[in-house]
């Protein structure tokens, strides 16, 4: 089934590049509304908010409440919600829940990390009238110990296969992440619908990152995030000045007050 939103926003090569972040809460999306894209509500939300060490323990629960509080912030760009591990098991559940997240979080799609052995998972949710975004690469639903995926010509036929396979089956869009330079760009070449890099070369479709990282509040720095701000820094300073005027007796003053 067309979708037009998803239409009207996803375009392949020669159009400009796709410009996808995370957001987790209200307050940030509606900063990021209209500037990006794609604003994904991503299960690295269990390690980035939570502090968790992996994305694991993230229920299809804690994925609504967050995709609530961001969709209260989005007018224009797509909502793209992951689906948490185990929630997409078989193709009953994936469709019950991949169904339950559009309904009560009215986002435009889901994103769910593949495997070969998922792709007929892909198919259901889709052939359900739901976008699907796929996610190749490094998966940390999947993967224990990170490795830049696509090193060698085996590696690359693949998730060349892979990607392929997810495009037969009817996803929108796939993240690529942390492939290496010249396979994921075999990879975009070879495929129609929409590649988004992250940690994967400037050859991708378009770029995603977590936002908390580019922002500098998630102390997490790898090589392929650019860090754009120090809000840590900006916050630091804030509430050393909250404390410093209340303890001086400087805030509040009349004007804050009753
Ligand atoms: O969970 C997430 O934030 C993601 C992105 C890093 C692509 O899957």
């Amino acid at each position: 089934m067309k979708n037009v939103k998803i239409d009207k926003i996803i375009k392949k090569k020669n159009k400009s590049k796709l410009i996808c972040l995370t957001a987790y809460s209200k307050n940030f999306s509606k900063i990021l509304d209209g500037y990006c894209d794609i604003i994904l509500v991503g299960d690295s939300l269990a390690n980035v908010l939570y502090g968790m060490k992996n994305t694991h323990q993230i229920d299809v629960e804690i994925m609504i409440r967050h995709a609530q509080s961001v969709k209260a912030g989005v007018k224009k760009s797509l909502l793209v919600v992951d689906m948490p591990k185990n929630s997409y098991l078989t193709t009953a559940s994936a469709q019950k829940n991949a169904k339950l997240i559009l309904k009560k979080t009215g986002c435009d799609a889901i994103k769910i990390e593949n495997t070969v052995k998922n792709i007929n998972i892909v198919n259901a949710i889709v052939k359900s009238n739901i976008p699907v975004m796929g996610h190749i690469g490094f998966t940390p639903q999947f993967k224990k110990k990170f490795k830049v995926e696509g090193e060698n010509s085996k590696e690359l036929k693949k998730l060349l296969n892979l990607a392929k396979k997810i495009e037969e089956a009817g996803a929108f869009s796939i993240v690529l992440e942390c492939i290496n330079k010249k396979s994921s760009k075999k990879i975009t070449q070879e495929i129609k619908i929409p590649t988004i890099g992250i940690g994967s070369s400037q050859y991708c479709d378009g770029q995603v990152l977590v936002t908390d990282d580019i922002l500098g509040l998630s102390g997490f720095y790898p090589r392929f995030v650019k860090k754009y701000a120090n809000l840590d820094q900006i916050i630091k300073s804030a509430v050393k000045n909250f404390k410093k005027e209340v303890q001086k007796g400087i805030f509040p003053k009349n004007i804050n007050s009753f």
